[in-house]
């Protein structure tokens, strides 16, 4: 198997090998913390040995659940918010079919979304799609009294037992703390298949515990093959102490340098629409995890070649306050031939014999090479394809880096007390008790 790889062939001008060498120090240091489970935010740290300790009886049942529910569901809902939600969405878009809901050979469920918004005319549109077709729920949330997830799963639960009647709750799966919160207490009287989220998981790491693997699973996807990238990246990260030999210190390392050099905003970009939820897990890990005590990268995405011809202008020319990383995909998973044509009033008989990606690709280096000459320092990320194995991989790495890279700017990686902040307002607005007037 080939692993991910990463490069910084276009910031090499924008940082020295020496500022690269006295950062080299820096990370170790905050790797070390990480791995002495002394650092800032311990207690929540049982992500990094997640792909080692799978408890094999916990994909056993989320096998059984998926072998149970897919031939009577034909949706899955997935009711959660941020990390309850991000992870497993990520996962399933960047394997799916664009076209998903139009394929007619489909056989697992499909999987929708729900409780990520407190859109009206959303749940409408919800209800009058569930009225017409079978469908299981996950209801996620690792606090269990988030209020988004909550709202939705109390209008959901209440579509479904008017559908189903008694059998709505052999529908429902709840995954939540293993002792506390409304979503335990209501799944615990109700007897609903449960899911624990251990208790020193974060929610936007906790993609490969059943929060991620249960979604994923029931979508028809290789659980064991993702978990399997995520182990062999976890031992490259572990195991590798210097830049060179370990991406996830260099990444952490090149966007600390590039930071404290001005470089304010880091864009993650990808060249296939199938990565752009990728970009949104990716953003709430390092947002919510870096940015607090007034620091911290601002995370942004972008989806090339779609947005060159929207935000390309800006990065060619605007403020040189950002930063770009680029996840590449080296080989499709099928190939769509430019049919020749004699006339060629379009003018690109020029491009007959290159394939799609060959032409992607070219884009892609095009766009490097203009963005660096702009003044824009690139790192670039490979996938060899997009399968389970390098989304484990890259999930892993990420994550990884993310830990190094909140240590070595000094904040609490694990911890999100800034998110409180809108949901007391809307509480004393809403009247909710103890809230204040
Ligand atoms: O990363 C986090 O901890 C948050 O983004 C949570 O995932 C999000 O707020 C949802 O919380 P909960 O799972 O408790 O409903």
């Amino acid at each position: 198997m080939e692993n991910i790889n990463f490069n910084i062939n276009y910031s090499e001008t924008f940082v020295s090998a020496d500022e690269r060498a006295a950062m080299q120090t820096e990370v170790q240091a905050a790797k070390a913390t990480l791995l002495s489970r002394e650092g800032k935010g311990n207690d929540f740290l049982g992500w990094i040995d997640l792909p080692e300790e799978v408890d094999s009886a916990m994909l056993d049942s989320i096998a059984a659940d998926v072998r149970r529910l897919s031939p009577i569901a034909k949706l899955f809902v997935v009711i959660g918010i941020g990390g309850s939600y991000l992870g497993a969405r990520a996962v399933i878009e960047a394997l799916q079919s664009e076209f998903e809901p139009f394929r007619n050979d489909r056989k697992a469920p499909y999987i929708i979304y729900a409780g990520h918004t407190l859109s009206e005319d959303y749940y409408h549109q919800l209800l009058n799609l569930l009225d017409k077709h079978d469908y299981a729920v996950a209801v996620i949330s690792k606090s269990g009294t988030t209020t988004e997830p909550a709202v939705a799963f109390r209008i959901i639960k209440g579509h479904m037992e008017k559908k189903y009647g008694k059998d709505a709750g052999n529908r429902i799966i709840a995954i939540t703390d293993a002792r506390k919160g409304a979503l335990h207490d209501i799944a615990k009287q109700e007897g609903y298949q449960t899911y624990v989220i251990p208790d020193n998981v974060g929610g936007r790491f906790s993609v490969l515990t059943p929060v991620g693997l249960l979604p994923i699973a029931m979508s028809g996807y290789n659980i064991d093959r993702l978990l399997q990238g995520a182990r062999d990246m976890r031992r490259i990260c572990i195991e590798n102490n210097t830049l060179d030999t370990n991406p996830a210190l260099l990444y952490a390392a090149m966007r600390n340098i590039l930071y404290r050099k001005g470089r304010k905003v880091e864009m993650l970009v990808n060249f296939v629409p199938a990565l752009k939820y990728i970009s949104e897990w990716w953003k709430q890990l390092y947002g919510e995890s870096e940015g607090k005590e007034g620091k911290g990268i601002m995370p942004h995405s972008l989806s090339f070649t779609t947005d060159l011809h929207s935000m390309g202008q800006y990065v060619q020319e605007g403020e040189r306050t950002m930063f770009e990383t680029v996840i590449s995909v080296e080989r499709p998973a099928a190939t769509v031939a430019i049919p020749a044509d004699e006339q060629n009033l379009d003018g690109i008989n020029y491009l007959l014999g290159k394939s799609l990606t060959d032409i992607n690709h070219n884009a892609e280096l095009g766009t490097i090479q203009a963005h660096n000459d702009g003044g824009v320092p690139v790192l670039r990320f490979t996938l060899p394809e997009i399968n389970e194995y390098y989304l484990g991989q890259l999930i892993y790495l990420f994550e990884f880096a993310c830990g190094v890279s909140g240590y070595t700017l000094d904040v609490n990686p694990f911890d999100q007390p800034g998110v409180e902040a809108y949901k007391k307002n809307m509480f004393r607005f809403l009247g909710k008790p103890g809230y204040g007037a």
